[in-house]
């Protein structure tokens, strides 16, 4: 088990590039599953979630290459179809690799997901999608089987916008016959990205970032290079980690559209902000005031940043409420904030918390990604030494977390 060592009070001053986005690598990485060909993309983060990604990969056939943020996938020479249950255990988003395998073969075997336990994530849409494009989906012992002779287009009504399915689904019919249409699409900025690069691909879809997704199914796709977009979760974190510690700082390498509704919470919590172009800067006010926050679907407040913003509302000035509308489990985290001072009551979806002047470190463990972000920015503003246990979780999203923090100010060190 890794522990990250924070010394609390230091004032985050300086520059940050942003990393590529982790959410929009993954299906992105599924997708060069599809082309039987190369794919070369570029700004991918080197966290534990894409390493797994590419581990699959490789265990199903195709030849990796790795150089920094920049991969090479050969999936010419890719012939399995099965997914093993143990890495399919490590990480939920494995299971967008269903949508590519079967896209290619029109056979795959995946074993029910694992990731954060952040409340029930069934993944019911996304069969449901697969049997629409005429997917025979077995489902028995723990595992899906999911076979057909082709798949065919169809008009698939999500009963939710699923960014899982609705990526799933994209790439299961960019090779089908005919045309595929998803109403109540998810409108996440991650799947634009990767509507652009099966696009480069050579595949015919139109409206992502819109609820109305249409994908004109095509004989083949070809080799492809791509940049992956910045990840909007990690630049939101760095502009919570300087509204908590008092701090200035400028995050390089972000597109701004994506973050707009973290930078609107901010502004009202007294920030400054100034936007330019790729970049944006922060500067905190010395007392931060309490706003209210929802969680919703793209371009509402991501349920992502959730835990990392209720941390900044612990110190700020009176009451705020928080609402997750998203995951029925996402306050795991708070217990652990409690013991570090802060005043917060959940109930149900709701969290009220009460602004306390400073956290007191001490030890405390993280129980998700986001949650375990939340618990690193809780020790940037805390009194004395906060060890946080179990950053597993973190490394599996965040890139270089403690070495960026680092190089703006902050005294943290991993164990
Ligand atoms: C993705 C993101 C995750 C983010 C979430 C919501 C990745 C790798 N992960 O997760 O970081 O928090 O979007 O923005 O991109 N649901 C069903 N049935 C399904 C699928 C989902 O009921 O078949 C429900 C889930 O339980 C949840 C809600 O829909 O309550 C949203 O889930 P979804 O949008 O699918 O999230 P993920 O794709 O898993």
């Amino acid at each position: 088990m890794s522990s990250y060592i924070i010394e609390g009070g230091k004032r985050l001053e300086g520059e940050v590039n942003i990393s590529g986005s982790k959410n929009a690598s993954l299906p992105i990485i599924a997708a060069s599953i599809l082309n039987n060909n190369v794919t070369k993309l570029y700004n991918v983060p080197n966290i534990h979630d894409t390493q797994i990604t590419l581990e699959i990969l490789k265990i199903l056939g195709c030849k990796i290459g790795k150089k920094s943020d920049k991969i090479v996938i050969d999936s010419r020479n890719m012939k399995k179809t099965e997914i093993p249950e143990d890495l399919m255990r490590q990480m939920r988003s494995s299971v967008v690799l269903a949508g590519a395998i079967i896209g290619r073969f029109k056979e795959a075997k995946i074993s029910y997901p694992g990731g954060c336990d952040i409340g029930a994530r069934p993944i019911d849409l996304h069969l449901k999608g697969f049997r629409k494009l005429g997917i025979e989906v077995e489902e028995e012992s723990g595992f899906i089987k999911c076979k057909c002779e082709k798949i065919i287009g169809n008009t698939i009504h999500l009963d939710f916008p699923s960014v899982g399915a609705t990526e799933n689904i994209m790439l299961a019919s960019a090779l089908a016959e005919g045309e595929t249409i998803i109403n109540n699409a998810a409108m996440e900025p991650e799947i634009e990205d990767l509507q652009n690069m099966l696009n480069r691909m050579g595949a015919k879809i139109t409206g992502a970032g819109t609820n109305i997704i249409k994908i004109v199914g095509v004989k083949s796709l070809k080799e492809v290079s791509y940049t992956v977009m910045p990840d909007r979760i990690e630049a939101g974190t760095f502009l919570c980690a300087g509204a908590i510690t008092e701090g200035k700082i400028k995050l390089n390498n972000v597109n701004v559209e994506h973050i707009a509704p973290v930078i609107n919470k901010l502004e009202e919590c007294g920030c400054k902000i100034e936007i330019l172009k790729n970049s944006v800067k922060l500067e905190a006010p010395k007392k931060l005031k309490n706003v209210d926050i929802k969680t919703m679907p793209y371009p509402g407040f991501p349920t992502d940043m959730q835990s990392v913003f209720a941390t900044v509302l612990t110190v700020s000035k009176g009451t705020s409420i928080v609402v997750e509308n998203i995951f029925e489990n996402r306050y795991k985290y708070t217990n652990e904030l409690k013991r570090m001072g802060a005043k917060i009551t959940v109930e149900g979806k709701t969290a009220v918390i009460k602004g306390v002047k400073r956290l007191n470190g001490t030890k405390v463990t993280s129980t998700d990604l986001r949650g375990g972000a939340a618990l690193v920015l809780a020790g940037l503003q805390a009194k004395g030494k906060t060890t946080v246990n179990n950053i597993e979780y973190i490394l599996r999203g965040y890139e270089n977390l403690d070495k960026k923090l680092s190089m703006i100010g902050a005294k943290i060190k991993q164990i």
